[in-house]
């Protein structure tokens, strides 16, 4: 993207979401950027009195690297999963990172993101001059083939008539890049400046209605340009665009598959662990459920995991842990049934907050019991994501600081110390989820929609009591059960019952009934940050309406959620 353009859509997502760890927009967010499970970790983290974990360094060494300089494009981590989608491993880094910290990670190639900029803003982000002389093939995506031609010594030209949208380009010079591909292309532009003279020792390679100079290439020095943007959808060859530059110009192996990441990570973690102990909280989240089993792989039974069993998971939730984990798995697992505990403080509390506070409170409370009786700990298992990683500019995961702020709990003695074992901090949700199939996990666990650390409690609406627990866990479980049926479950990004403190009149044989409304909430999203409701089949709704009013005692009503977020929220709380 550059010179101002609105985002390119894949699909359509907000403006502006906060700023990135690089100072750039972002997908962030509140919530659910961090990994669905991070709460939990979060609590045992604080329990433990873990000290800040430290996010720089510890680069993979084995697989061959892509750099991607993050100039601002909203669209920056999508270059950077095309290009691990193609098995290359790739990392996106702040656009000004010095060349010998480049240098250092020996990529084989560099990309140049998009960005908002035009290269004649004042403080507009440059990369450092290193990467045009280093020898390594470089790839700049519109501001990057901006910059590319601007600091080479071509020549820019602002413009106030923009490029957005569906466009077509020639390929005039049959470069590596565009190697195998039809002579037209439909591509997609989002910029305003555009160059009107290419460097020295720069061909045009491709060209489009209003722009001579669509692609660029200096192949003596591996350097190429593109003006469009190969890693959203909409440019239908972007992904062999992309391979032939990162496969076949810099030579990158594609070795970067989850059987590969399992063994590598493995055997990091068997050298790093040492006979050191280590402990994990599992939450039923697909992040630590994948995490903890690459740690268990790697040390058995020097790992212990703890769960907490709050009484406020979905039906069969906790049953499938003890399965996974404690049966087939033979992992050490405490499972902590402090359904009780909770449920006496939640006793009379009806306000959403507040609910929140108590169950982070006591889970604190618990882990900080559990992890007592196991004496000492030299690490704490964590599923932090890569997103986490990018978009969190302090040291601390999100969810940990926003606890914090809530919390002061005593615990164990201040000297105790941990290490962090962040085995995905490399990752993608779905390479996660990848990982995950790779290590034999269920896919019930592993393919599980997003679900929150306060689970049911914040879904009943009103005071949590065992009994409305239960109405709701079995309306829940018709909905997931009907939507798995009509195979709408991974297509949705989280689907479930809410129970309502309404009560309406209704008629059942011959009596009326006086019973509570269930609301059902569908929703499709990218990320979480904004929804739509979907548009279930009548037939389906109509199926989930009649078994939830006959099979759960104390409904009468089924209603659909219609809205979308914003301005609604996804859960109702
Ligand atoms: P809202 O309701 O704000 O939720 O639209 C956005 C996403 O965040 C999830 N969510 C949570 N996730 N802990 C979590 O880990 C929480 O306390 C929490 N509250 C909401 C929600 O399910 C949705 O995916």
């Amino acid at each position: 993207m550059a010179a101002g353009r609105q985002g390119l859509d894949e699909p359509p997502s907000p403006p502006s979401r906060g700023r990135t760890v690089h100072g750039e927009p972002a997908n962030a967010g509140h919530r659910v950027l961090a990994p669905d499970d991070a709460e939990v970790e979060a609590y045992l983290e604080q329990a433990l009195h873990a000290p800040p974990p430290q996010r720089a360094g510890e680069v993979p060494s084995e697989p061959d690297t892509v750099v991607i300089l993050d100039f601002g494009s909203q669209f920056a981590q999508l270059i950077a999963r095309r290009v691990r989608e193609l098995h290359v491993y790739s990392e996106l880094l702040p656009h000004d990172t010095p060349w010998a910290e480049i240098e250092r990670r020996r990529p084989k190639a560099i990309i140049l993101s998009g960005g908002p900029s035009s290269v004649y803003d004042e403080g507009a982000p440059h990369p450092d001059p290193g990467i045009w002389t280093g020898g390594i093939p470089v790839l700049g995506i519109c501001y990057g083939l901006q910059l590319m031609a601007h600091q080479l010594g071509g020549e820019v030209a602002s413009s106030t008539k923009r490029e957005y949208g569906p466009a077509s380009v020639q390929i005039t010079t049959e470069d590596g890049l565009f190697r195998g591909l039809d002579r037209r292309q439909p591509v997609w532009m989002s910029h305003g400046d555009r160059i009107v003279r290419p460097p020295i020792g720069f061909v045009t390679t491709a060209e489009t209605e209003t722009s001579a100079f669509a692609g660029l290439a200096d192949p003596t020095r591996s350097l190429y340009g593109i003006q469009f943007h190969p890693e959203v959808v909409h440019t239908p060859a972007g992904r062999e665009i992309l391979r032939n530059f990162v496969v076949e110009i810099a030579g990158a192996r594609p070795t970067w598959t989850p059987a590969s990441f399992v063994e590598t990570t493995v055997a990091g973690i068997r050298e790093r662990v040492g006979d050191g102990k280590v402990i994990c909280a599992l939450s039923g989240g697909v992040d630590s459920a994948v995490a903890a089993t690459l740690v268990h792989r790697a040390i058995g039974d020097q790992l212990t995991c703890i769960y907490v069993d709050h009484g406020l998971m979905r039906k069969r939730e906790s049953e499938l842990l003890r399965a996974t984990f404690a049966e087939n798995l033979g992992m050490q697992l405490v499972m902590v049934d402090a359904r009780e505990r909770f449920l006496r403080r939640l006793a009379g509390v009806e306000d959403p907050e507040e609910k929140r506070r108590i169950i982070g409170d006591e889970f604190i409370r618990v882990f900080e019991e559990e992890a007592a009786k196991l004496g000492q700990i030299d690490f704490l298992t964590q599923g932090t994501l890569y997103p986490d990683v990018i978009e969190s500019k302090t040291a601390e995961t999100k969810t940990a600081a926003k606890i914090k702020t809530h919390h002061n709990v005593g615990g164990l003695p201040a000297d105790l110390r941990f290490s962090l074992i962040e085995p995905l901090r490399y990752l993608f949700k779905d390479e996660v989820r990848n990982v995950g199939v790779e290590l034999g996990l269920p896919e019930a666990m592993v393919l599980r929609q997003p679900f929150p650390g306060p689970g049911l409690a914040i879904r009943i609406i009103g005071e949590v009591t065992a009994d409305r627990l239960e109405t709701l866990r079995e309306a829940d479980w018709i909905v997931i059960d009907e939507i798995k049926a009509a195979g709408l479950y991974r297509s949705l990004w989280q689907s479930f019952a809410i129970l309502t403190p309404v009560r309406s009149v209704g008629v059942m044989g011959d009596g009326r009934t006086y019973a509570n409304v269930v609301a059902i909430r569908a929703v499709t999203s990218d990320d979480g940050m904004t929804a739509d409701w979907a548009r279930l089949p009548y037939d389906l709704l109509a199926k989930i309406s009649s078994r939830i009013v006959n099979e759960v005692a104390g409904v009468n009503r089924v209603v659909y959620d219609i809205s979308s977020k914003p301005p609604a929220t996804i859960e109702w709380e």
